[in-house]
Protein backbone atom coordinates (compact mmCIF):
# COMPACT_ATOMS: atom_id res chain seq x y z
CA UNK A 1 0.00 0.00 0.00
CA UNK A 2 1.31 3.59 -1.18
CA UNK A 3 0.44 6.93 0.42
CA UNK A 4 2.58 9.63 -1.48
CA UNK A 5 6.34 8.39 -1.56
CA UNK A 6 5.93 6.11 1.09
CA UNK A 7 5.32 2.04 1.15
CA UNK A 8 3.28 0.46 4.17
CA UNK A 9 2.58 -3.15 5.30
CA UNK A 10 -0.61 -4.44 6.99
CA UNK A 11 0.34 -4.42 10.91
CA UNK A 12 -3.06 -4.73 12.78
CA UNK A 13 -6.20 -5.53 11.50
CA UNK A 14 -9.56 -3.93 12.06
CA UNK A 15 -11.10 -6.68 13.64
CA UNK A 16 -8.45 -7.05 16.18
CA UNK A 17 -8.64 -2.93 16.79
CA UNK A 18 -12.55 -3.50 17.30
CA UNK A 19 -11.86 -6.18 19.64
CA UNK A 20 -9.41 -4.00 21.97
CA UNK A 21 -11.29 -1.12 21.50
CA UNK A 22 -14.34 -2.36 22.99
CA UNK A 23 -12.23 -4.31 26.07
CA UNK A 24 -11.31 -0.86 26.57
CA UNK A 25 -14.48 0.36 26.57
CA UNK A 26 -15.79 -1.97 28.95
CA UNK A 27 -12.97 -1.73 31.60
CA UNK A 28 -13.85 2.24 31.31
CA UNK A 29 -17.01 1.55 31.98
CA UNK A 30 -16.12 -0.17 35.68
CA UNK A 31 -13.59 2.32 36.44
CA UNK A 32 -15.85 5.70 35.94
CA UNK A 33 -19.40 4.20 37.23
CA UNK A 34 -21.07 6.77 38.59
CA UNK A 35 -18.43 9.39 37.80
CA UNK A 36 -19.97 10.99 34.42
CA UNK A 37 -16.73 11.10 32.69
CA UNK A 38 -15.69 14.27 29.70
CA UNK A 39 -14.23 12.38 27.01
CA UNK A 40 -11.97 14.76 24.80
CA UNK A 41 -10.69 13.88 21.99
CA UNK A 42 -7.36 15.47 21.10
CA UNK A 43 -8.19 16.19 17.17
CA UNK A 44 -7.41 15.14 14.16
CA UNK A 45 -5.63 12.01 14.36
CA UNK A 46 -7.97 10.58 17.38
CA UNK A 47 -12.02 11.45 15.75
CA UNK A 48 -11.88 7.03 14.50
CA UNK A 49 -10.30 5.95 18.05
CA UNK A 50 -13.13 8.28 19.54
CA UNK A 51 -15.94 7.08 17.53
CA UNK A 52 -15.55 3.68 18.30
CA UNK A 53 -14.53 4.02 21.94
CA UNK A 54 -17.12 6.56 23.24
CA UNK A 55 -19.74 4.00 21.52
CA UNK A 56 -18.37 1.21 23.79
CA UNK A 57 -18.85 3.05 26.80
CA UNK A 58 -22.14 2.73 28.83
CA UNK A 59 -21.78 4.70 31.41
CA UNK A 60 -23.40 8.21 31.15
CA UNK A 61 -20.52 10.56 30.32
CA UNK A 62 -20.05 14.17 27.61
CA UNK A 63 -18.04 14.50 24.89
CA UNK A 64 -15.68 17.74 24.09
CA UNK A 65 -12.88 18.00 21.88
CA UNK A 66 -9.59 20.09 21.86
CA UNK A 67 -6.73 20.23 19.47
CA UNK A 68 -2.91 19.83 19.81
CA UNK A 69 -0.25 19.61 17.01
CA UNK A 70 3.30 18.54 17.94
CA UNK A 71 4.73 16.66 14.12
CA UNK A 72 6.83 19.17 12.61
CA UNK A 73 7.81 17.42 9.74
CA UNK A 74 6.03 14.16 8.42
CA UNK A 75 7.24 10.98 10.42
CA UNK A 76 8.92 12.76 13.15
CA UNK A 77 7.96 15.00 16.26
CA UNK A 78 9.00 18.30 16.05
CA UNK A 79 9.33 18.54 19.94
CA UNK A 80 7.29 21.95 19.90
CA UNK A 81 3.38 21.25 20.96
CA UNK A 82 0.30 24.50 20.11
CA UNK A 83 -2.54 23.84 21.76
CA UNK A 84 -6.03 25.06 19.96
CA UNK A 85 -7.40 27.95 21.20
CA UNK A 86 -10.43 26.48 22.17
CA UNK A 87 -10.61 24.84 26.07
CA UNK A 88 -13.41 22.58 27.22
CA UNK A 89 -14.72 23.44 31.01
CA UNK A 90 -13.11 20.66 32.93
CA UNK A 91 -13.75 22.01 36.54
CA UNK A 92 -14.41 19.13 38.65
CA UNK A 93 -15.09 16.50 35.62
CA UNK A 94 -13.13 13.34 35.71
CA UNK A 95 -11.47 14.00 32.35
CA UNK A 96 -10.56 11.36 30.01
CA UNK A 97 -7.85 12.54 27.24
CA UNK A 98 -8.61 10.57 24.22
CA UNK A 99 -5.73 10.33 21.62
CA UNK A 100 -4.48 8.01 18.56
CA UNK A 101 -0.94 7.61 19.91
CA UNK A 102 1.46 8.40 22.74
CA UNK A 103 4.76 8.74 21.22
CA UNK A 104 7.55 11.32 22.69
CA UNK A 105 3.95 12.08 25.15
CA UNK A 106 4.66 15.57 25.00
CA UNK A 107 1.58 16.47 23.34
CA UNK A 108 -0.65 14.91 26.57
CA UNK A 109 1.81 15.75 29.09
CA UNK A 110 1.04 20.08 27.65
CA UNK A 111 -2.66 19.45 27.24
CA UNK A 112 -2.95 18.04 30.68
CA UNK A 113 -0.89 20.75 31.94
CA UNK A 114 -3.42 23.41 30.22
CA UNK A 115 -6.49 21.56 31.56
CA UNK A 116 -5.02 21.21 35.06
CA UNK A 117 -5.27 24.80 35.80
CA UNK A 118 -9.08 24.36 35.29
CA UNK A 119 -8.92 21.62 38.28
CA UNK A 120 -10.66 18.97 37.09
CA UNK A 121 -11.54 16.32 40.11
CA UNK A 122 -8.57 13.67 37.34
CA UNK A 123 -7.59 13.29 34.52
CA UNK A 124 -6.60 10.37 32.39
CA UNK A 125 -5.49 9.01 28.98
CA UNK A 126 -7.24 6.52 26.57
CA UNK A 127 -4.89 6.18 23.98
CA UNK A 128 -5.51 3.55 20.98
CA UNK A 129 -1.38 2.95 20.06
CA UNK A 130 2.22 4.00 22.74
CA UNK A 131 5.61 3.56 21.51
CA UNK A 132 6.92 3.15 25.09
CA UNK A 133 10.71 3.13 23.28
CA UNK A 134 9.87 6.63 22.16
CA UNK A 135 8.31 8.34 25.86
CA UNK A 136 10.14 11.57 27.33
CA UNK A 137 7.61 11.84 29.88
CA UNK A 138 6.32 9.96 32.79
CA UNK A 139 2.97 9.66 31.96
CA UNK A 140 0.19 7.30 33.62
CA UNK A 141 -0.99 5.66 30.67
CA UNK A 142 -3.29 3.00 32.12
CA UNK A 143 -5.67 2.66 28.80
CA UNK A 144 -3.84 1.44 25.99
CA UNK A 145 -5.18 -0.72 23.08
CA UNK A 146 -1.59 -1.80 21.52
CA UNK A 147 2.23 -1.04 22.50
CA UNK A 148 3.71 -0.47 19.71
CA UNK A 149 7.87 -0.28 18.34
CA UNK A 150 9.27 2.64 17.52
CA UNK A 151 8.15 2.36 13.96
CA UNK A 152 5.63 4.71 11.75
CA UNK A 153 1.91 3.51 11.27
CA UNK A 154 -0.98 5.05 9.69
CA UNK A 155 -4.76 4.36 9.03
CA UNK A 156 -7.75 4.17 11.92
CA UNK A 157 -7.42 7.74 11.93
CA UNK A 158 -3.58 8.17 11.99
CA UNK A 159 -2.24 10.04 8.72
CA UNK A 160 1.27 10.66 6.99
CA UNK A 161 0.96 14.06 5.29
CA UNK A 162 -2.58 13.90 6.07
CA UNK A 163 -3.32 10.88 4.54
CA UNK A 164 -4.51 7.66 5.74
CA UNK A 165 -6.79 8.51 7.78
CA UNK A 166 -9.62 6.57 6.49
CA UNK A 167 -8.31 3.24 6.50
CA UNK A 168 -10.03 0.78 8.33
CA UNK A 169 -6.79 -1.20 9.26
CA UNK A 170 -3.45 0.07 10.78
CA UNK A 171 -0.21 -0.49 8.60
CA UNK A 172 3.29 0.32 9.23
CA UNK A 173 5.93 1.98 7.36
CA UNK A 174 7.59 -1.02 4.66
CA UNK A 175 11.85 0.67 5.37
CA UNK A 176 12.79 -2.32 2.52
CA UNK A 177 10.70 -0.81 -0.30
CA UNK A 178 11.13 2.91 0.95
CA UNK A 179 14.30 5.21 0.14
P1 LIG B 1 3.94 13.01 20.84
O1 LIG B 1 3.67 14.39 21.34
O2 LIG B 1 5.40 12.85 20.42
O3 LIG B 1 3.50 11.93 21.77
O4 LIG B 1 3.18 12.87 19.46
C1 LIG B 1 1.87 12.55 19.39
C2 LIG B 1 1.31 12.90 18.03
O5 LIG B 1 2.25 12.64 16.99
C3 LIG B 1 0.14 12.00 17.74
O6 LIG B 1 -1.06 12.58 18.18
C4 LIG B 1 0.19 11.87 16.23
O7 LIG B 1 -0.53 12.91 15.63
C5 LIG B 1 1.64 12.01 15.88
N1 LIG B 1 2.29 10.70 15.67
C6 LIG B 1 3.21 10.08 16.45
N2 LIG B 1 3.59 8.90 15.94
C7 LIG B 1 2.88 8.77 14.78
C8 LIG B 1 2.83 7.70 13.79
O8 LIG B 1 3.51 6.66 13.85
N3 LIG B 1 1.97 7.91 12.76
C9 LIG B 1 1.20 9.04 12.64
N4 LIG B 1 1.23 10.04 13.54
C10 LIG B 1 2.07 9.90 14.61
Amino acid sequence: MQIHDKHFKPFITAPQIQERVSELGKQISQDYAGKNPMFIVILNGAIVFASDLFRSVSVPCTLETMSAKSYGSQTTSSGTVTVGAHIPNVHGRHVILVEDIVDTGLTLQRVTEVLQQQHPESITIAALLSKPAMHKTKLHLPYICFDIPPAFVVGYGLDYAEHGRNLPDIYVLDEEHTL
